[in-house]
């Protein structure tokens, strides 16, 4: 059965008497204690008085016999077997605000039925590691066939995923390309040395690795996945206020910034766009955008490389907590961003839900539902320009935030079946927002 827009019966759904649900305008700024105050946006309708009859109206039996309610058919049933049962579609319940994204492994292709569910549910994907640094930076090849200003790449890593993308007609957000982390500590080195008495190259030096590192990422998957690659993170978590930088930059382990100079961030942009594709949008990403300090400081940066012309989008990650941040913070940051003029995406969406209690899944459900809905009520309301949205893994199973095994983060099980998440995110009447 084809979902319609947010909204679509299915089987194994008991019949309610539907209340009115009433959609929400929330808009920035508007505050209430810990979390988002949603104001009603479909006001119940003011009627005139009823006309007084000049005489006693007789009851009739057809008046009597008019429903006051329409009949709603409300799922009670939020664990689906995805292998057994036609779910939803989320891309396709979203079409019209945003797309759906999810970053995968490259071990979940090799899955035919994760295949399956991913093809149905996302048009956007994400390569959990696979284009980072670490994944690309060839050393041994650099040693025998680079320069010192010229590292190279090897591509086996992403090459399938890349590949399963162009087949099926999806997009890429290519993450990430500069990075403190998971880039390993020789790039930054003379002679690309990995010895403890290792010096750093000159910022001279750097910039050109850098710019060289970024070209050939680019035209590497451009012309052999060309059309694939849709955005890309340019540039990851270069904010840590309380570092020490007057504009908030992380210094403490970034070697981008103590081998160049605050100014890497600007250059990786400015290389970026001189050899992207035209069409292609460029982002800044980062964790803990709420934190009011890192978001000031966010929306500075964002600025300045927007006055060079070089950035399209801020990247929100979103691994957040089950009642931490507030989903007011969330949306004082998300109408900063998007005042910017720069597009929004929320590229790493979890829940670090850490109990698999009925209870607990629930509250988890309802948490994705109010901040969908949040994102769609600033959205109508034109207060936030979101694009994409993409949850940071398939199944909970498979989180990167997952180390203990008693972690819950995402809308499917292990099992491959929904969970309340999943059905709070596509807005279901099941779920209920408070
Ligand atoms: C994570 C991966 O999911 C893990 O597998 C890896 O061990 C560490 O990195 N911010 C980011 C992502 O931008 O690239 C990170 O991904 C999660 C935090």
């Amino acid at each position: 059965m084809q979902p319609g827009r947010l909204g679509w019966k299915k089987n194994g759904v008991c019949v309610l008497l539907a209340g009115i649900l009433v959609l929400g305008a929330a808009g920035c700024g508007e505050k209430n204690g810990d979390e988002t105050k949603i104001t009603p946006s479909v006001q119940p309708e003011i009627t005139e008085p009823a006309p007084q009859p000049t005489e006693p109206a007789e009851p009739t039996r057809a008046a009597a016999a008019e429903p006051t309610e329409p009949v709603k058919e409300v799922r009670t049933n939020f664990y689906v077997s995805t292998l057994d049962e036609e779910i939803p579609s989320l891309s396709e319940a979203w079409k019209d605000y945003f797309s759906v994204g999810i970053a995968l492994t490259a071990n979940d292709l090799r899955n035919e039925l994760k295949e399956e569910l991913i093809l149905q549910q996302f048009n956007s994907m994400t390569c959990g590691n696979e284009m980072k640094a670490d994944a690309l930076l060839d050393r041994a090849k650099t040693l025998s066939e680079g320069t010192e200003n010229c590292p190279v790449l090897s591509f086996k890593s992403c090459d399938g995923m890349l590949q399963f993308c162009m087949e099926h007609g999806i997009k890429m957000r290519g993450h990430t390309l500069v990075w403190h982390s998971q880039v390993p500590e020789w790039f930054f080195m003379e002679g690309y040395s990995n010895q403890k008495d290792a010096v750093f190259v000159s910022r001279e030096v750097m910039l050109e690795r850098m710019e060289n590192y970024i070209r050939q990422v680019m035209e590497y998957v451009n012309t052999t996945y060309p059309g694939v690659v849709y955005a890309w993170d340019v540039v990851n978590e270069a904010i840590a206020p309380g570092d020490g930088d007057p504009d908030g930059m992380r210094v403490e382990d970034s070697l981008w910034y103590q081998v160049i100079g605050a100014d890497f961030v600007d250059k990786a942009f400015e290389y970026a766009r001189k050899y992207a594709d035209p069409e292609q949008k460029l982002f800044y990403n980062d964790f803990n955008t709420y934190e009011p300090a890192k978001r000031l400081a966010i929306v500075k940066l964002a600025n300045r490389i927007k006055e060079q012309g070089n950035i399209d989008g801020i990247g929100m990650q979103s691994h957040i907590g089950m009642s931490y941040p507030s989903l007011d913070d969330f949306e004082t940051a998300l109408c900063k961003f998007s005042e910017t003029g720069l597009e929004v995406h929320i590229t790493e969406l979890d829940i670090n839900l850490d109990s698999n209690t009925e209870e607990d899944l629930m509250k988890e459900g309802k948490r994705y539902k109010r901040l969908f809905f949040l994102l769609k009520n600033l959205m109508d309301n034109n207060k936030a320009n979101v694009t994409n949205v993409t949850l940071w893994g398939l199944t909970d199973d498979g989180s990167w935030l997952n180390k203990d095994g008693k972690r819950y983060p995402l809308l499917f099980n292990q099992l491959l079946e929904t969970k309340p998440a999943f059905w709070g995110a596509l807005l279901d009447d099941g779920i209920p927002l408070y």
